[in-house]
């Protein structure tokens, strides 16, 4: 914790008061889910392209697993590539289809050396052979770890989850393996990618927009939600700290009183 705590005092001097003291350790939410946004704009405003961008992204991704890992989350669910982003130009996906390969030589032995567990949520089919081979590889080497789940929301869509759920749960009803009475909250999450993680009870979103772009429409029905102006490639340590000291000041009514 001390380590991280200089290190948060070289990088932001100025926010340091305000993120060190307020983290209460027994009320660190379980699941943090970042929608990863802004490195087209970061890498725009300093000339370069936008590839430069997602590139230094993916630089910060293990910071902020570490970051998260040190104070206790158990789950951290990053939004890396949606169902919608195939609109992008080619060289841009391909760009972004070969991060995997990059990212998970770089850092897996670290992660490996935290006990972080890879795995991915969204539709293989479609995704490159060798981002798949990238993934699948992290999640296999790293399938005995016990400690933060880091989650890649690849290739996902909220809306598409929910429709294949749906679609498998017909199918049950058909078969007999679910009654039309059983269906209830519980037994619609379990048709869900998501079905053995708790859901987010933080959602941080970076770059400034406020929206959700079809990021776990399902999960997100109770979440806090947390935005800061940052592009994703500046996001820090420091900032992620506000948002989970943010979070711990909230009083979360579930409709109640
Ligand atoms: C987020 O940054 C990364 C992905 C969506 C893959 P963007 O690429 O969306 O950056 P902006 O929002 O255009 O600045
Ligand atoms: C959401 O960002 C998807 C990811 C961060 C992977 P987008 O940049 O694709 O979302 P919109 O287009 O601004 O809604
Ligand atoms: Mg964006």
């Amino acid at each position: 914790m001390l380590k991280l705590i200089k290190k948060w005092l070289g990088i932001n001097v100025k926010s340091v008061s305000s993120a060190i003291p307020a983290i209460e350790l027994d009320k660190v939410p379980a699941h943090v889910a970042i929608i990863m946004d802004g490195n087209g704009r970061w890498a725009k405003q300093r000339g370069l392209p936008r590839v430069a961008g997602h590139h230094s992204g993916m630089k910060n991704v293990k910071k902020i697993t570490m970051a998260a890992n040190e104070i206790g989350v158990k789950v951290l669910t990053m939004y890396a590539f949606s169902t919608e982003n195939w609109k992008r130009p080619k060289e841009e996906v391909e760009f972004l289809m070969k991060l995997p390969q990059e990212f998970f030589p770089l850092e897996i032995e670290e992660l490996i050396e935290n006990n972080v567990r890879i795995r991915m949520t969204g539709w293989k089919e479609g995704l490159p052979d060798y981002t798949l081979k990238a993934i699948e590889g992290a999640i296999e080497r790293t399938k005995e770890n016990t400690g933060l789940i880091l989650n890649f929301a690849l290739n996902y869509g909220g809306r598409k989850e929910m429709i294949a759920g749906v679609q498998d749960m017909i199918l049950d009803v058909q078969n007999g393996k679910l009654q039309i009475e059983d269906l209830d909250e519980a037994s619609f999450s379990s048709y869900m990618l998501t079905s053995d993680l708790p859901d987010p009870d933080l959602l941080i979103r970076t770059s400034g927009e406020l929206r959700l772009s079809n990021f776990l429409l399902w999960q997100l029905a109770y979440s806090e939600l947390w935005f800061t102006e940052a592009y994703w490639p500046e996001f820090t340590e420091s900032l992620f700290m506000q948002a989970i000291a943010e979070y711990q000041r909230r009083g979360r009514r579930y409709g109640g009183i």
